[in-house]
């Protein structure tokens, strides 16, 4: 028997994505969330204007896109009530305080990027460095964009590829951090075998770009 709800939020479970990106005074920002999917090699980011991250998205069109294993939890809980944003947001003020220093708050490291002017986080195992193509509204009122990304470059903890192959992570390794109805998750192990990834695993199939 189903029910017709109107629930708040329609979190229905994305990984987490720990975004770093760039203030105007080139100190980082890093920030959590989880509003975003991917296609090929972009990446749509859904997220407030309210948000320093935001601001500094548009202002420096770059970032690097984190991607935290169930593991660091904690770290990335560290900052969830937090913005880089000076003064607070007025709507934000009751939950949210500023802090300038998001990776001490965390105990994360920065480091380095290749291509981008934003440092990656070193515990994640995972590494997006990426370049803001396009920019959508939401349908008004709203102070939510959506910002399309696209990936210059993947690095990847070598444990987390497939044995003998350069260029393809291994998913019974990869353990994502999932937000499901802004509670913290991990994935179970693989159900059943899958249709769509035998043709990929097909060296014929594996250099086409789209799916
Ligand atoms: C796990 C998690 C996921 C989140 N997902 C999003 C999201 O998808 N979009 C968004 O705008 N805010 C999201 N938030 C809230 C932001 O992290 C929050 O607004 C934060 O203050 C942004 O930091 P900043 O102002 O320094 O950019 C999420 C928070 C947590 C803890």
């Amino acid at each position: 028997m189903h029910k017709m709800i109107k629930p708040n939020i329609l979190y229905f479970g994305t990984p987490v994505v720990l975004i770093s990106t760039l203030n105007d005074d080139e100190t980082p920002n890093l920030a959590p969330m989880s509003s975003a999917w991917w296609l090929n090699q972009s990446c749509m980011l859904g997220m407030s204007t309210r948000s320093q991250t935001v601001q500094n998205l548009l202002r420096e069109g770059q970032c690097v896109l984190n991607l935290p294993s169930a593991n660091l939890v904690e770290a990335v809980d560290k900052l969830a009530l937090l913005t880089g944003r000076n003064p607070v947001p007025e709507s934000k003020k009751d939950m949210y305080r500023y802090e300038p220093n998001k990776f001490g708050t965390a105990g994360l490291t920065p480091i380095p990027s290749h291509f981008v002017n934003t440092p990656r986080v070193k515990e994640c195992p995972v590494h997006l460095e990426a370049i803001v193509e396009q920019v959508h509204q939401f349908a008004s009122p709203s102070s939510i964009v959506a910002i399309e990304v696209k990936i210059v470059s993947c690095h990847i903890e070598e444990d987390l590829l497939m044995g003998g192959e350069k260029h393809y992570i291994n998913p019974k390794k990869w353990n994502p951090l999932i937000m499901n109805f802004c509670e913290f998750f991990g994935l179970s192990p693989k159900l059943h075998p899958s249709k769509l990834a035998e043709p990929f695993m097909k060296k014929n199939y594996r250099d086409k770009k789209d799916i």
